[in-house]
């Protein structure tokens, strides 16, 4: 099988580096940056955590004409990149090429069905952390489950096959018959941990450590899943706080995504996060204050190193 990975940020290069190193699939990163890529051309990625440490040569290109045409397309890109991965990645899509994306949030299935058809789009989240280190140098710092499913809950024969290279590679995979259950089981531990620890630049695990961090993560959960209920989403576990609470624990020594991305001044997901359910609130008359100043907060930090128009 041929899996083109787009986008070479810490979840791109720990799946491109473990597909290669198993060797289960013939791996192609896509980078929008020719420099950076050259860079990990050269030096390979290099993958440390979890007691290993390993150089990784993959095949990487900034330039869509080098790659053949795919049988799956694996979207590691931000949320506010999605619309223009896909569009680049159009050349590479024959009939039966299967598009999943592993992104944080809500809105990405839609979006890219929209724009390459429901039936090619596979939804899926992934627990396992990674954080980037450098160009193409990566920390793997927990392992997690990895859940792949169709919008109309489908199971095809290329899904378990798609299943098979994740496992085979180290990634405990499985399919699910209800991928907007598990997406916004996801999105619940985004909407308690990423903005919250991003504010505050604690760590996963030490948002546990006082009172009135816990008490924020509780409310933000507890307005998500609201909105879940109303919305007649099935979640994967039964008590959410404490559901978040025990990922913050498994995850004790990360910094979220959003925590990175502020850290290097870079554009967050929280729009496709506690902006998000700010935004279904909305529309179905459900109070969301706490997700609204978390969101207000981390976009005045953001417009503080964004360029000005
Ligand atoms: O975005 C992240 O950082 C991760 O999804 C999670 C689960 C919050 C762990 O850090």
């Amino acid at each position: 099988m041929r899996v083109v990975i787009v986008g070479p940020g810490a979840m791109g290069c720990l799946f491109a580096s473990l597909f290669s190193k198993k060797k289960q699939a013939e791996v192609w990163l896509l980078d929008n940056d020719s420099k950076r890529a050259k860079k990990i051309s050269d030096q390979g990625i290099i993958v440390e955590g979890l007691g290993q440490s390993f150089n990784q040569k993959v095949n990487i290109t900034s330039q869509i004409k080098d790659i053949p045409p795919s049988d799956l397309v694996i979207l590691c890109v931000k949320s506010y990149d999605t619309e223009g991965a896909i569009k680049q990645i159009e050349p590479l899509l024959a009939e039966d090429t299967n598009v999943l994306t592993l992104q944080n949030g809500l809105g990405n299935i839609e979006m890219i069905a929209e724009i390459v058809g429901k039936d090619r789009v596979l939804g899926g989240v992934t627990s396992n952390g990674a954080t980037l280190l450098g160009d193409g140098h990566i920390r793997f710092g927990g392992q997690g489950e990895t859940v792949i499913g169709k919008i109309d809950g489908r199971l095809t024969v290329p899904m378990r096959g798609i299943r098979e290279i994740f496992n085979k590679s180290g990634f405990s995979t499985r399919l699910s018959k209800d991928i907007n259950g598990i997406i916004w089981s996801k999105l619940i531990l985004n909407v308690g941990i990423n903005a919250l620890s991003a504010l505050t630049r604690l760590t996963n695990g030490q948002l546990l450590e006082s009172p009135g961090t816990r008490e924020i993560l509780s409310q933000v959960v507890t307005e998500a899943v609201k909105i879940a209920k109303k919305k007649r989403i099935k979640l994967i576990y039964d008590d959410p706080i404490q559901k978040v609470e025990s990922v913050c624990k498994a995850t004790a020594n990360n910094l979220s995504s959003m925590l990175q991305d502020i850290l290097n001044r870079k554009i967050t997901e929280i729009d496709w996060i506690n902006g998000a359910i700010v935004r279904q609130g909305k529309s179905l008359g459900i109070a969301t204050p706490a997700n609204l100043i978390l969101t207000d907060l981390i976009k005045a930090i953001e417009s503080a190193y964004r360029p000005k128009p």
